[in-house]
């Protein structure tokens, strides 16, 4: 399993959200680690715990973000946060009732963050940079 390491063609050159997204793909980083040593199920769990945390914080900052700027694909946006988030639930729903986190999953997550930031991100990226112009952008 390729774990994710955030490089600069994921950058959207707002230094809050870039970081944010520095830390999010750690988190993810930290589950895979736990999954690939086989801390077990609590261990696991309390990671998965902290990077669902961590996605409520950095979700409700790029959709504080993109209101405060008027984004307009604001709506599409929030629905790809919201079944990202519906799909974190899942998992630790699954492992509360014994699952195991599987590579497949994993590799989910971390192609789904990576084609989001890369993408859908990079839309409200370049608004927001276009819009702020002379403004504090973090
Ligand atoms: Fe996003």
């Amino acid at each position: 399993m390729a774990l994710p390491e955030w490089n600069e063609n994921m950058a959207l050159h707002l230094p809050a959200i870039d970081t944010q997204h520095k830390q999010l793909l750690a988190w993810i980083k930290a589950l895979g680690d736990a999954v690939q040593k086989e801390e077990g199920a609590r261990i696991i769990d309390d990671v998965l715990q902290h990077l669902i945390n961590y996605v409520h914080e950095h979700f409700s900052a790029e959709e504080r973000l993109m209101l405060a700027h008027n984004f307009p694909g604001f709506a599409d946006h929030r629905r790809e946060h919201d079944f990202f988030v519906s799909r974190l639930k899942d998992l630790h729903t699954g492992i509360t009732c014994g699952e195991e986190l599987s590579v497949k999953t994993l590799d989910f997550l971390v192609d789904w963050t990576i084609t989001h930031i890369r993408g859908t991100d990079q839309k409200y990226g370049s608004f927001v940079r276009a819009t702020a112009v002379g403004a504090k952008l973090d």
